[in-house]
């Protein structure tokens, strides 16, 4: 992609649920505004498009990142956020998720919905007359997937091209990414433990994307397979929320996935390690591996704050 990524697209009004919904160009324009919208911040210039709009902010689960970094963004872009747990709002004691939407659209200007299914940011969309952006669900992260091809964009200089290694749980992150490798021209490899592969329609609409805009996505089993020549190595926690009571069975079925100094001896020796965060230490990554030098994790953090306001600031 060429300089046709810097012009202006009108995503107004748009909502931001899957990388999926996307174009490539259109993802690609995000991540630019996101990292403008760093270098502004960073410069100390103002920038208030939001001026007087609210952001609600619905989470079903727990958040440090996605609650923080989606409450200061607004308040930075003029605005201001407002934090819904799902237990203090009556959709809690069974308000649909339809009438919900359409009381809170004629309140707010924009909603962000962290929840488990993934139909419920479906009907959440649905109802409402006004942006929802999915800050998590049981099947994807997109949110965290354009913070993360920002910050492999200003580390690495390009998308296209490059090996991503992803080692661990074929979950909602991994689908995102994957999303993301495929229309933006990576290779992303894949490493699960049988029975723990990302979801079959997940991966053929990745590939299918993969094969329209030159990306490739590969899935095996052995994490020295996908580690090999890999420029990005990636992994998420063995249990999501909500699966807590896996926790144990899970730790048997990863063992030999963990990402450590051993393994990243078949990385690329300039790969970045990346995490979506929270981390277990000791579990899906190694001590040494999170806080040695090739890790970018709260680069990464810090890219949901710009990435999540070049989503709000374009469409709402
Ligand atoms: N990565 C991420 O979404 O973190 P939180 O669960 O803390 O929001
Ligand atoms: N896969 C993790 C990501 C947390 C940000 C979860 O869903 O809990």
């Amino acid at each position: 992609m060429g300089n046709e990524t810097q012009m202006e697209l009108d995503l107004r009004g748009r909502d931001f649920l899957a990388m999926a919904d996307y174009a490539p160009e259109e993802i690609r324009y995000l991540i630019d505004q996101a990292i403008e919208l760093k270098r502004k911040q960073k410069a100390g210039e103002v920038y208030q498009p939001l001026k007087g709009k609210t952001l609600g902010m619905i989470f079903e689960k727990s958040s440090t990142r996605t609650r923080v970094s989606f409450e200061v963004g607004i308040y930075q872009l003029g605005g201001q956020g407002l934090f819904l747990s799902k237990n203090d709002i009556q959709m809690g004691r069974g308000e649909t998720i339809w009438d919900t939407a359409q009381v809170m659209s004629r309140y707010l200007d924009g909603i962000m919905i962290r929840t488990f299914a993934h139909r419920n940011v479906i009907e959440l969309a649905r109802g409402a007359t006004v942006p929802v952006i999915n800050g998590l669900s049981d099947q994807s992260h997109p949110c965290q997937a354009l913070a993360d091809y920002q910050t492999i964009l200003e580390k690495k200089g390009k998308l296209a091209g490059l090996k991503i290694a992803y080692i661990g749980d074929g979950n909602n992150v991994a689908h995102s990414l994957m999303m993301g490798a495929a229309k933006l021209g990576l290779h992303i490899a894949v490493a699960t433990p049988e029975g723990y592969e990302p979801n079959p329609v997940e991966t053929k609409m990745a590939r299918d994307n993969a094969a329209k805009y030159g990306g490739q996505v590969t899935i095996c089993r052995d994490p020295r397979e996908a580690a090999e020549d890999a420029d990005v190595v990636y992994t998420d926690v063995w249990a999501s929320m909500g699966q807590e009571a896996e926790q144990r069975e899970r730790e048997v079925a990863f063992k030999g996935y963990q990402v450590n100094e051993a393994l990243m001896k078949h990385a690329k020796p300039d790969y970045v390690f990346m995490h979506c965060l929270p981390a277990h230490r000791g579990e899906e990554v190694s001590e040494g591996v999170m806080d040695g030098e090739h890790s970018i994790v709260f680069d990464q953090a810090e890219n949901r704050l710009h990435a999540q306001k070049a989503i709000m600031a374009a469409t709402m």
